[in-house]
């Protein structure tokens, strides 16, 4: 099995009830148990986690190195303004994908600009819980399993 980081940055821990219309009723836990089953699937094994802090994401990249082969990373709002994460995902060079679960780009303008995507192998969005899985495969691939 290869090890991967699923981070979650900011409210994501308030999945769930965190306006459902936008971002499902699913909540973390849900999506944390999906991953791990996915992870039979996948061969991958799942390292899940959420920080509402900037610097405790950081950290976690950086911990990630010589840990995981590969980080999915729903950063949230730091998505749209961190270029301390971007500097972090770079400097580990792992493989990294962004992911959200709502279509940013169907979103405010601010949403639009993402840090993350210019250090990331690819990004996905808009397909709700989904897309934690997706982005599974997407992994599985990329890391050639
Ligand atoms: C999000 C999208 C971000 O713009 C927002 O700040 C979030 C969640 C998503 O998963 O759709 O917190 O990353």
């Amino acid at each position: 099995m290869v090890s991967v980081l699923i981070l979650n940055g900011p409210n994501l821990n308030l999945l769930g009830s965190r306006q459902p219309e936008v971002y499902g009723k699913t909540t973390l836990a849900d999506i944390e148990g999906m991953c791990r089953a996915h992870g039979q699937n996948t061969d991958l094994e799942v390292t899940f986690s959420q920080s509402n802090h900037e610097g405790a994401l950081i950290d976690a990249i950086h911990a990630a190195r010589g840990t995981h082969a590969g980080i999915i990373l729903n950063a949230g709002a730091y998505t749209h303004t961190s270029i301390a994460l971007m500097d972090a995902i770079a400097s580990v060079e792992l493989p990294s994908i962004e992911l959200h679960l709502s279509n940013v780009h169907a979103r405010e303008e601010f949403r639009h600009t993402s840090y993350i995507a210019k250090v990331c192998i690819g990004v996905i969005c808009g397909f709700g819980a989904q897309g934690y899985l997706l982005a599974m495969d997407a992994m599985k691939a990329h890391l050639k399993l």
